[in-house]
């Protein structure tokens, strides 16, 4: 399967941040946020991943994460001049999807539960696409689903006004279908192709296949100051109490068996002294 991850957008709700420095480059505790969400779909099984980044940003996420070669992985970069929504990375990356299933996630995103871990390619329907669904008090500011007693879907949102319900996480997976379906999405009224917009398409061919996301399931969309706190915070609590150390791609692609001990100790011997690097060290 296919990764995509969405590095690209304008960052406005973390300005004066953002001024000049991309919110994926930004620390979330120990590392850069783009690390949580490449973490995440290194660990779903995915290896050939797209980045969709914007102009000035590209030459800086190619020095953090080269190609990928050095993980196990194969890392390609692709521009989008103008945030022109998440929907539109399909159009940017058609040759590199050519025909096969995705698995998309927003680079704000960070995902943690024990209790929440699957292959990609074992999560994709049949036919169809899969999203997530997070129950949150306050549905303004991400995708909506309506859900019927069964679980399925009735109807799908971007930003509605209204009190609570299930959010949509940034972690989605499509079969070949997207790239069509996209492709007929019209812009919304911001001038954005909506990623709601693909999934009313998949919803209305009967093919949107909705998973509510387990209780106890960490979800942050870091795109706004509090909750990048809030991830940070939890990042350095899990490692201080549990010992567990979450969004480290080193560690992934290790444990994974993507690299075997000669590739991490190469890794480590490129790193400077720290934390960082004393983590690796102990994995070996
Ligand atoms: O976090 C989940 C929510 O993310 C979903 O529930 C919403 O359905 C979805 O639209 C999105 O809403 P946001 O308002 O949070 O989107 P934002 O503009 O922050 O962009 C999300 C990510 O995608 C972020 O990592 C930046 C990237 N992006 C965004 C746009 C619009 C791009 O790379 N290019 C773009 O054109």
């Amino acid at each position: 399967m296919k990764g995509i991850i969405l590095v690209g957008g304008t960052g406005t709700r973390l300005y004066p941040s953002t001024k000049v420095l991309n919110k994926h480059l930004l620390q979330v505790f120990d590392k850069p946020m783009v690390y949580y969400a490449l973490a995440h779909v290194m660990s779903m099984g995915v290896r050939d991943i797209l980045f969709v980044v914007d102009g000035p940003t590209q030459k800086y996420l190619t020095q953090l994460l080269g190609q990928g070669t050095h993980l196990g992985c194969r890392f390609r970069y692709r521009r989008q001049e103008n945030p022109g929504g998440i929907a539109e990375a399909f159009l940017l990356g058609e040759d590199f999807v050519s025909g096969e299933p995705v698995l998309l996630m927003l680079g704000d995103n960070f995902l943690y539960g024990d209790n929440f871990q699957g292959e990609a390619d074992q999560l994709l329907p049949v036919r169809g696409a899969k999203i997530f669904a997070y129950r949150v008090s306050k549905t303004e500011g991400y995708g909506v689903v309506h859900l019927d007693g069964r679980g399925n879907p009735i109807s799908i949102s971007e930003k509605p006004k209204e009190g609570g319900g299930y959010a949509v996480p940034g972690l989605y997976l499509y079969d070949h279908q997207a790239m069509e379906l996209a492709k007929q999405i019209k812009r919304s009224p911001r001038g954005e192709m909506e990623i709601t917009s693909l999934h009313e398409a998949y919803l209305q061919q009967k093919q949107l296949y909705v998973e509510k996301l387990p209780k106890g399931l960490i979800w942050f969309d870091m795109g706004i100051p509090s909750a990048l706190h809030e991830a940070a915070q939890y990042v350095s609590n899990l490692l201080e109490k549990k010992n567990i150390y979450v969004g480290c791609i080193e560690q992934v692609a290790y444990q994974r068996g993507y690299i075997d001990r000669t590739g991490l100790a190469q890794i480590i011997d490129q790193m400077p002294s720290g934390a960082y690097r004393s983590h690796l060290h102990s994995l070996l």
